[in-house]
């Protein structure tokens, strides 16, 4: 990798920022004092210094997501703005994936990352991830239709699904709060629509143990610690 680009990643600033700092004579690698900004490094068997401090290398890179409605949650060009246009040149430059999509319609907790097999064990059925999300229907629950979630509903297309929670929530309108350990296409959606509601507002809360943060607005994210971003898949039963 290019020095200028593994100091970048790294969070030591933009590309003018770490030129500076590399012209400067500031940045040493393996003793060696490099002035080249287009020097090309092993990040994972060399070691970089800046001012004589460690930069560690990481490889991996988990983003939190506050997800306005609007944007898809594809990392690919569609029809309208994506996520990734939310988020840093920097953390774009890892080309991170989504670990779960949701409809472009829904806004909350989306999950960001390069690592492939964190994804994997997130949105695998197997591990039985709970994903909350909160809605807003068209009309009330009732105690047939939490019945019916908890038995596991069968989609009009005849898909059995897996038990699944449902409670009301106190609100200006119907509010509900479901939880579901599959993550099938408009999932949420037809799951009320096989129950004669409809859902007009949904917003994830929760993967797995982690929660979104209530202090991010819709549109802004914040990188995770590989053991943050663990909980997503770590407890099943948020
Ligand atoms: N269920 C849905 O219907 N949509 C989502 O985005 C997620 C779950």
């Amino acid at each position: 990798m290019r020095l200028d680009k593994f100091l970048s990643n790294m969070g030591l600033g933009s590309r003018r920022d770490v030129h500076k700092l590399i012209s400067s004579g500031s940045v040493e690698v393996d003793g060696n004092v490099i002035t080249e900004r287009d020097a090309k490094i092993s990040e994972t068997f060399q070691k970089v210094y800046v001012n004589g401090s460690l930069i560690p290398y990481k490889p991996f890179i988990y983003i939190m997501v506050n997800k306005p409605a609007g944007y898809l949650s594809s990392t690919e060009d569609g029809s309208g703005p994506v996520v990734t246009d939310l988020l840093s040149d920097v953390i774009r430059s890892y080309r991170p994936g989504v670990a779960g999509r949701l409809d472009k319609d829904a806004e909350g907790l989306l999950l960001l990352t390069n690592d492939g097999p964190f994804i994997h064990r997130v949105i695998t059925p197997d591990k039985n991830v709970i994903k909350k999300y909160l809605v807003k229907l068209s009309r009330g629950i009732t105690r047939s239709d939490v019945v019916q979630f908890e038995k596991g509903i069968r989609l009009s297309d005849g898909t059995q699904l897996k038990p699944a929670g449902l409670r009301e929530i106190q609100g200006d309108g119907y509010f509900a709060e479901v939880s579901i350990s599959e993550g099938k296409f408009h999932q949420v959606k037809r799951m009320f629509l096989s129950v004669g509601n409809e859902v007009t507002y949904l917003k994830r809360l929760s993967i797995g143990g982690l929660v979104l943060d209530g202090s991010l607005e819709p549109g802004e994210y914040k990188e995770l610690s590989s053991e943050e971003a663990k909980k997503a898949y770590e407890q099943t039963d948020c």
